[in-house]
């Protein structure tokens, strides 16, 4: 199998290399980014080899099975191993994805596969991003349904034809690919918010229930806040859910428009 080569410049280097077991039927290899905060060190591309043929299909399912059963450092996040809960979101042969949804056959032609944390965020530990800055600015936005009217005695209705306009934006698991995939947002990520909380501002725009659309409105009527998209699509290329950000961000500029006609 080839092997892993660095750039010449690049402050990473080459780590370890975890050979499979003797006799193993599928080895495949997977080069992981190791960062240790607590060591000085500064990064490096470890190797493991794993038997596929003894290991379940996904890429979370040869982390799992190096850190259980080659070297119990490796760290990262994941939770409900079903495409849900989008902690396992990392960055797999140059694409931002959920590492529980993404198969290993499907990965690199066959060839070794490559993982490295979300990018151009900081990193807690080795596949770990922080995240606390992409929480901070969802909170931003204040996601949760606003009213002014009478609280009815049951529930808010919606009616079928609103609640569908909620699909494509509802489904977002804020598993951070794409504002991590975004130019935009790797320059200006401390002022931009990026497509997945504009995609989660949208949702909250959106609902007939929220009575708060002017207010959300001018939250977002920023340069930098909404208008550093400029429309790059890495967003909903790489979203895993299939879903479109650039539509939601699409659609807070045209009501944006509108309200000033
Ligand atoms: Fe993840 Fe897609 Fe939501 Fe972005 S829009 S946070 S990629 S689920
Ligand atoms: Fe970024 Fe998507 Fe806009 S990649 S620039 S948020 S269309
Ligand atoms: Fe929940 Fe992958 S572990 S989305």
């Amino acid at each position: 199998m080839a092997e892993f080569t660095l750039p010449k410049n690049s402050k990473v280097k080459a780590g370890k290399t975890w050979a499979a077991k003797p006799g193993a039927k599928q080895p495949r290899r997977f080069h992981i980014y190791r960062w240790n905060p607590d060591d000085g060190q500064n990064p490096q591309v470890d190797i493991y080899e794993v038997d596929m043929a003894e290991c379940a299909p996904m890429v979370l399912d040869a982390l799992i099975k190096i850190k259980n059963e080659i070297d119990p450092t490796l760290t990262f996040r994941r939770s409900c191993r079903e495409g849900v809960c989008g902690s396992c979101a990392m960055n797999i042969d140059g694409t931002n994805t959920l590492a529980c949804t993404m198969a290993v056959e499907d990965c690199a032609k066959g060839g070794d596969v490559k993982i490295y944390p979300l990018p151009h965020m900081p990193v807690v530990k080795d596949l770990v991003p922080d995240l606390t800055q992409f929480y901070a600015q969802y909170a931003s936005i204040q996601p949760w349904m606003q009213t002014q009217s009478a609280t009815p005695s049951r529930e808010r209705l919606q009616s079928k034809e609103d609640r569908q306009k909620l699909d494509g934006y509802y489904e977002c698991i804020l598993c951070a690919c794409c504002s991590t995939s975004c130019p935009s947002y790797w320059w200006n990520g401390d002022r931009y918010l990026g497509p997945a909380v504009l995609l989660q501002a949208w949702r909250w725009i959106a609902d007939s229930r929220d009575e708060m659309t002017g207010e959300r409105l001018d939250n977002l009527e920023d340069p930098f806040r909404l208008y550093r998209c400029h429309t790059i699509m890495n967003c909903a290329k790489t979203c895993p859910k299939g879903l479109n950000p650039a539509r939601a961000i699409a659609e807070i500029k045209k009501l944006m428009v509108e309200r000033r006609l």
